[in-house]
């Protein structure tokens, strides 16, 4: 759903703060890029004074019929263009390459926050609303940058040098214009807090309507299943009329800006005109003088329209760069403890002792479980839908933490060893059988860095992959996103080789024979039979064939153990996994 977001007039604090931070930390590296920048931009400006002089020079050579304004005059304009033409076009594409460097570092740093930081934070939004962080933010930030690389040094330099040529030519006229205009651009800085405000709703918004976009196309399926497309076009369409109208308010204020450097504009000329023909008239100044006074002006006041356009632009661009900031500078709350060791390759032993979680806020959805698998063990979890089982193997992983009670591999609680060591003893096969968009063979030989062509066709055959022959493009057929280009039994099989291939000591599998035939899915029982005795194998299942042969099973409902014990143990204890098999047999 578009979210509805709130209004909030005080805006993001400490906007000076976040614009020298942004500079120190992304613009001052590519301090050399801008360097440049700035000497052609120097240049560009001293082209610009040039002008000016020549258009005085030449007006009075004009009225003295002196024949320089035939020669030497054209020659100097010529050479200003020939120098000054080259010089923009370096200038411009010097700050380009400072701007892009800096946005590609940003992007690096972003994602990177994103992608190690903790998984809670990844799922509590959706997708799309990351996804436009790079897109959207990133985009207002670099245009802001280019323009500020590229206006600021030139615009302050072209204004400088035409301020210079009024003063040495008329003084109390420059320093009028400088006292008046100052006044006038008031009005524009104060349109930029509203922009920054309107931009960051409209930010937000942006998200949220990525969201909705991402949602439609990824679940196209059902969408046109159950003939959707009504209903997902209301969504899309409420989703474009918001941001029609936030962004009309950025629009609006930053539209405002123009009139009002117009009318600064306009008052300037006007003024220029009565004073400066009074002092031509009253012959204090020359008509030479008068004319290069204006071309001057002419030169300087576009730039001076650029820094006040400029800072709606980056306005805007802040409260991009305020949002990215908020992601970057998040804590991270699952992460390797200062006194974190290494843990070498496990044994394989699994204890989950009395542990008690639930996800966000909300409710326990562990309420004290305990379960232990011993080195080289086969052990199943079987339980009802819902009743935590996939939240068992997160929590091994420690994509999240216990909020009670320890999870312990090895003995060692896994809070007390780094993150990457515990999870290089974990091999996972997820309840989705998530693929990657690439080849078969890249999303097998993923499980293990380095693994040769010999262990991934070893896991193939062992995950019962022999159809990967009879793809089109074999081993080298596209997975599409998220395995879509494979039927769900053999996006499983994948997944499984991919877990096969890693040697980690700990195997867990969350349903990962669910989809299969009977045939396939014995042969993968064979394969992981010939597993026990080397790796502990911890599988979820509700099937009855695949977990009845496991060395224990834990029975799990609402969040705890309610039955531990061997297949014949449980069936001859009578009770609920007694129950379980009985309904899976008639
Ligand atoms: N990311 C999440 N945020 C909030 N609640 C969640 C989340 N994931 C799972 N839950 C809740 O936690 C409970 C246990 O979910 P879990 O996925 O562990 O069940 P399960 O035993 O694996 O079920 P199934 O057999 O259907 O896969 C459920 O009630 C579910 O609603
Ligand atoms: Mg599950």
């Amino acid at each position: 759903m578009p979210k509805v977001v709130e209004p909030n007039r005080a805006g993001p604090p400490g906007r000076d703060r976040l614009l020298s931070r942004f500079a120190r930390e992304w613009l001052l590296p590519q301090w050399k890029w801008f360097l440049l920048g700035a000497t052609f931009a120097a240049i560009t400006a001293i082209c610009a004074g040039g002008y000016s002089q020549i258009t005085a020079l030449a007006t009075d050579w004009l009225k003295d019929g002196d024949n320089r304004i035939f020669t030497v005059a054209p020659m100097v304009i010529m050479a200003l263009v020939l120098i000054r033409a080259p010089a923009m076009y370096w200038q411009t594409q010097a700050n380009n390459r400072g701007v892009q460097n800096a946005i590609v570092k940003l992007q690096e740093k972003l994602f990177a926050r994103l992608i190690d930081g903790d998984f809670a934070r990844l799922q509590s939004k959706a997708t799309g609303e990351y996804v436009s962080q790079f897109a959207n933010d990133m985009i207002l930030v670099r245009e802001a940058a280019l323009r500020v690389a590229s206006s600021l040094a030139k615009s302050t330099l072209t204004i400088g040098a035409a301020v210079i040529y009024m003063l040495t030519t008329d003084w109390l006229l420059t320093v009028l214009l400088l006292i008046v205009y100052p006044i006038a651009f008031v009005p524009v800085v104060r349109l930029g807090a509203r922009v920054r405000n309107s931009s960051r709703m409209a930010q937000e918004q942006a998200g949220a309507l990525t969201a909705v976009l991402n949602e439609a196309f990824q679940g196209a399926r059902t969408v046109k299943a159950f003939s959707l497309e009504a209903y997902q076009k209301s969504r899309a369409h409420r989703g474009f009329l918001e941001r029609a109208r936030l962004y009309m308010k950025v629009l609006r204020a930053k539209a405002l800006a123009d009139p009002f450097l117009e009318i600064v504009g306009g008052v300037a000329l006007a003024g220029l005109f009565a004073f400066a023909g009074w002092r031509a008239l009253t012959n204090d100044i020359s008509v030479g003088e008068v004319l290069g006074v204006i071309v001057a002006i002419g030169v300087a006041s576009p730039e001076i329209r650029a820094l006040g356009t400029l800072n709606a632009l980056l306005n805007e661009a802040l409260a991009a760069a305020a949002r990215i900031y908020a992601v970057i500078d998040e804590p991270q709350h699952v992460g390797d403890k200062p006194d974190a060791v290494a843990m070498g390759r496990a044994q394989g032993s699994v204890q989950f002792d009395q542990v008690r979680f639930g996800y966000g806020a909300g409710e326990d959805v562990l309420k004290g479980l305990s379960l232990t698998a011993e080195p080289g063990q086969t052990v199943a979890i079987v339980g009802p839908s819902g009743a935590g089982k996939s939240t068992v193997f997160s929590l091994l992983l420690r994509l999240y933490e216990a909020r009670a009670g320890a999870v312990r591999i090895d003995r060692q609680d896994v809070r007390d060893v780094t993150l990457a060591s515990l999870r290089a003893n974990i091999a996972f096969v997820s309840q989705d059988a998530f693929l990657f968009d690439t080849t078969i063979r890249e999303n097998i030989s993923l499980g293990r860095t380095g693994a040769t062509e010999e262990q991934v066709q070893a896991a193939a055959k062992a995950a019962a992959c022999d159809f990967i022959d009879r793809l089109p493009g074999g081993w080298n057929a596209p997975a599409g996103e998220g395995g879509r280009n494979l039927s769900g039994g053999q996006r499983q099989r994948i997944a499984l080789a991919r877990a096969l291939v890693s040697e980690a000591p700990v195997l867990l599998l969350d349903e990962a024979t669910s989809a299969l035939d009977s045939e396939s899915e014995s042969r993968i029982q064979q394969a992981l039979a010939a597993l026990a005795g080397q790796r502990t194998i911890i599988v979820v299942a509700h099937r009855l064939a695949t977990v009845r042969r496991a060395d224990r099973l834990f029975v799990v409902e609402d969040g705890a153990t309610v039955e531990a014990g061997s297949h014949d143990e449980l069936l001859a204890k009578g009770a609920v996994y007694a129950r379980m098999v009985q309904h899976q047999l008639t």
